[in-house]
């Protein structure tokens, strides 16, 4: 299949290009920016030219390949309004091109916007609906493209795709403890995140590539809930610093944007994932990457 990435260059589409590859697809993935090209044509892809706002770019990757896979995203959490709109307008220039054609549409999504209290599956449906709400309410929209002979396939990716070189939230996490010298969790640390290891994550998305119908909403979800405590303390100890309580009045001040998502409690199983591509997650979790892999070798914090 010719494949066409956004987010290819990115932490789990990077990931996500051997697989495709390995399995003879050929990929064309956007590139914003020159670096992003080299970097695309030294993993074997071929690069076109754009950014996520350039939506004619976006309709002709779309337009001549048999596949979407749509990883791209604007992480710039101070505007994550704008973000939203850029994700939106996205969706909306490839369910133009795609529209009447039966093709694979897989896009990426999360797990925030749910009801807790119970795990989430793969039946429950985001909150986030509309053009204004987070992500442009990507994930119901998306999903509607069934009625425009498009096959969505949603990939929830778990709050935190950790590995080694992560730039994400447990990284953001680690810096956060290195400058304040406590590693903070929220209150009384129990609400969890939901872990998926990076190369787990990237081979459920290759799996979902060849098998998922298209209607599908896919969890990549290694391990179901941590606990912020938990993985307050790896971090702590791995960095020589106290796991300390932060109160939710004083989390903003402390962990800045990331305290809205360290608080929420996200908890999820991937057992329907599991079992309709076969997908089993073989890599190490979360509170042992966070020892071996982000704090290994850290420098005491500054007095
Ligand atoms: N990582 C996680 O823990 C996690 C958890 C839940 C959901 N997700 C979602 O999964 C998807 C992939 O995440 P990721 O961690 O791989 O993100 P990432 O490492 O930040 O990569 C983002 C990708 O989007 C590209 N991009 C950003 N702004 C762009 C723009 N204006 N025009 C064109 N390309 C642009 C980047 O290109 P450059 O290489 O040029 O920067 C990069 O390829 C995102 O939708 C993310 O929100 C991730």
């Amino acid at each position: 299949m010719r494949v066409f990435m956004t987010g290819a260059s990115g932490w789990i589409g990077s990931a996500v290009v051997p697989h495709l590859l390995e399995a003879g697809h050929e990929v064309t993935g956007l590139a914003r920016s020159d670096a992003s090209a080299s970097a695309l044509e030294t993993a074997g892809v071929t690069p076109l030219l754009g950014g996520l706002d350039d939506l004619d770019v976006l309709r002709t990757g779309a337009g001549s390949a048999d596949a979407v896979i749509h990883l791209g995203f604007k992480h710039d959490f101070d505007h994550f309004d704008e973000s939203g709109r850029t994700e939106r307008a996205a969706l909306e220039a490839f369910r133009e091109v795609l529209r009447g054609s039966g093709r694979k549409f897989l896009f990426a999504s999360g797990l925030a916007g749910f009801p807790s209290g119970r795990p989430l599956t793969e039946h429950d449906q985001s909150s986030f609906v509309g053009p204004d709400s987070p992500r442009g309410g990507s994930e119901r929209f998306a999903m509607d493209f069934v009625d425009d002979g498009i096959a969505p396939v949603s990939l929830r990716f778990s709050p935190t795709v950790h590995g080694a070189g992560d730039h994400g939230f447990t990284s953001v996490l680690v810096r956060i403890a290195r400058e304040r010298g406590v590693a903070g969790y929220i209150g009384d640390g129990s609400t969890r995140w939901a872990a998926v290891h990076r190369l787990d994550a990237a081979r459920m998305v290759g799996l979902a590539l060849e098998k998922a119908p298209g209607g599908t909403i896919t969890h990549a979800v290694a391990e179901e809930g941590i606990p912020s405590k938990q993985i307050a303390e790896a971090i702590g100890r791995g960095l020589g610093l106290p796991a300390v309580s932060i109160s939710p009045e004083d989390a903003p001040a402390h962990f800045g944007w990331l305290g809205a998502f360290f608080g929420a409690d996200v908890h999820a199983t991937s057992a329907l994932t599991r079992e309709l591509l076969g997908w089993q997650p073989t890599e190490i979790g979360l509170l042992q990457d966070i020892a071996e892999n982000y704090v290994s070798g850290a420098e005491a914090p500054a007095a």
